[in-house]
């Protein structure tokens, strides 16, 4: 099973900041802007929430779980995130936040975006399979705005989950409905390359099944995706209820009903 993790950045850094470790601070502390700053301690530490909820770890040993960051073209840590026991993925975007977990075997990527006024110029070569564009409401409309900006989710989830990233061409990558009805709800992404430890992708064979990517329903003007190397359960958490499955709302002074409008 994965579960995932959508809440506002403000509600993390308001009850969770203490879950970031000191990398992470430097790490956010080296963004550019006070709004990056905050998005990247808030992504880190909503990471370390959720992976402590994984691992039966107290939130007040979040900030030492072991979670690294390698870069296959640098020295610097960063890229995606790796635990032993875990695997992980995390994305922000303008005040929100989505971080996820699953089983070690597996590879997951997740992505949210806000969806904007309007597209930038050259979205639709850079992103859209030409197979993807023919379908598509126009990018002026709004309902083109954001059906784009859920391909876009889709597809930058579904090339985190190998690690590579936008290093993979996005309009190389054509996201269809997945043909087992069992997978409800999942969609295939052809050309999203896996990572070599996601073996067959769960066929019991020995060619891998594409990646596997589904929209979230995250409340508000986003959208949201998660991916995985094979269809599974998804257990899409906010923070007031993940809260309570730890045990720490009662001592938040958290108002669920002031915060419902963040996710
Ligand atoms: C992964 C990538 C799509 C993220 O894009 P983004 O829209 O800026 O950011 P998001 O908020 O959605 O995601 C950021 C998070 O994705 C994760 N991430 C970063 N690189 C990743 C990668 N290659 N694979 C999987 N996950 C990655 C990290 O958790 C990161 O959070 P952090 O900065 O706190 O560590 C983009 O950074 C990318 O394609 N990177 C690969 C290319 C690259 O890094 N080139 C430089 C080489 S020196």
């Amino acid at each position: 099973m994965i579960a995932v993790l959508a809440a506002g950045v403000d509600e993390v850094l308001d009850v969770a900041t203490q879950c970031a470790s000191d990398d992470d601070r430097v790490a956010a502390s080296e963004r550019r802007t006070e709004e990056l700053r905050r998005r990247t301690l808030a992504g880190r530490a909503a990471l370390r929430l959720v992976a402590a909820w994984g691992r039966g770890v107290p939130l007040e040993r979040a900030s030492e779980l072991e979670i690294s960051r390698r870069c296959p073209d640098c020295t610097r840590a960063h890229g995606q995130p790796r635990s032993a026991d875990l695997a992980l993925s995390s994305s922000t975007s303008a005040g929100r936040v989505l971080v996820a977990i699953a089983d070690p075997a597996d590879a997951i990527g997740v992505d949210i975006e806000t969806v904007p006024g309007q597209l930038w110029p050259g979205f639709d070569s850079y992103t859209l399979h030409p197979d993807e564009a023919l379908g598509m409401p126009a990018g002026s409309a709004s309902d083109g705005i954001a059906a784009r900006i859920g391909t876009w989710t889709a597809k930058e989830a579904a090339l985190k989950v190998s690690g590579r990233g936008l290093r993979t061409d996005p309009s190389s990558l054509r996201v269809d409905e997945h043909p087992d009805p069992e997978h409800d709800g999942w969609h295939r992404v052809h050309g999203a390359p896996l990572p070599r430890s996601a073996g067959s992708a769960g066929s019991g064979g020995s060619t891998p099944l594409p990646v596997s990517v589904r929209m979230l329903a995250v409340r508000g003007s986003a959208r949201a995706a998660i991916a995985a190397n094979r269809p599974q359960d998804v257990r899409l958490w906010t923070m007031p209820e993940l809260l309570t499955e730890l045990g720490c709302l009662p001592d938040t002074g958290y108002d669920e009903g002031e915060l419902s409008h963040l996710t």
